[in-house]
């Protein structure tokens, strides 16, 4: 038995598993300048620990991965690697397809998806369409994803439903909020990972982790593996969550 599976039968004896794991996916361009390497060919070492997190997901017993892959702020980087990370989503989509369904995992796809170029467009539809059945893990590919355009535009669409008398005012609650932000009807994440050292969320889901558990690591993005998974659920499983009560 290698090291990752013991983490798996203690994580599955604690018990408790996070039911929507968040993962803030940094540290590929260091991991690239460490071996004078170009930017892009960190992203390519980054899909690798993409499957490694997918597949520890759905080992440990996650029902929601929600992955950062690209931020809106992330169209202000050079013409070059922004192509080259849209390329390797399309190759991602191609080659883990069938791997994905076979697994009864659901792809969905989160963001500002009108900026995205014919090809990628069409790659994320083909994805979400394919796997719509599965019933497993349901992965969260946060594309061209910022989380106040996330918030703005579920205001948006109860402002309009108020606007058109489907309802008053005191109907815009927290809860009806939440049910119109891209990551519904999902719960919201039990656990935030980001790699690489970084202590910010990045305008990433704002309003979802309001209660989450922030488990930060050293490793750089391409160095994470199902091992690095399970020592984060891990350490989740020993933090005493506590919602702003007192503790039982
Ligand atoms: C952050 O590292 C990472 C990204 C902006 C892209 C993440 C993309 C992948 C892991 C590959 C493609 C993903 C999928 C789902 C197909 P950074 O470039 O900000 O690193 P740095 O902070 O060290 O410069």
């Amino acid at each position: 038995m290698d090291d990752a599976d013991a983490l798996l039968d203690r994580l599955r004896l604690a018990g408790g598993v996070p039911r929507h794991v968040a993962v803030i996916m940094d540290g590929n361009g260091r991991w690239a300048a460490r071996r004078h390497l170009p930017r892009p060919l960190g992203h390519q070492a980054g899909m690798a620990a993409v499957r490694e997190v997918v597949e520890g997901a759905l080992a440990a017993g996650v029902e929601v991965l929600t992955l950062f892959a690209f931020s809106r702020e992330n169209w202000q980087r050079p013409p070059e690697e922004i192509d080259a990370l849209m390329t390797l989503l399309e190759e991602y989509i191609a080659r883990e397809r069938d791997e994905l369904r076979r697994n009864g995992v659901s792809v969905r796809v989160l963001g500002d998806l009108a900026r995205l170029g014919p090809g990628a467009r069409a790659a994320v539809d083909r994805i979400v369409a394919e796997t719509a059945g599965g019933t497993g893990l349901v992965l969260n590919l946060c594309i061209s994803y910022g989380s106040r355009d996330e918030i703005a535009q579920a205001a948006r669409a109860l402002a309009e439903e108020v606007a058109a008398g489907r309802l008053g005012p005191a109907d815009v609650t927290a809860e009806a909020l939440a049910a119109r932000l891209w990551t519904a009807p999902h719960p919201d994440p039990d656990l935030l990972i980001r790699t690489s050292g970084e202590m910010r969320l990045s305008n990433f889901l704002l309003w979802q982790l309001a209660y989450a558990e922030l488990w930060v690591t050293p490793v750089l993005w391409p160095d994470f593996t199902r091992r690095d998974l399970f020592e984060g659920i891990l350490e989740f499983q020993r933090r005493d969550r506590r919602f702003g009560r007192v503790p039982a």
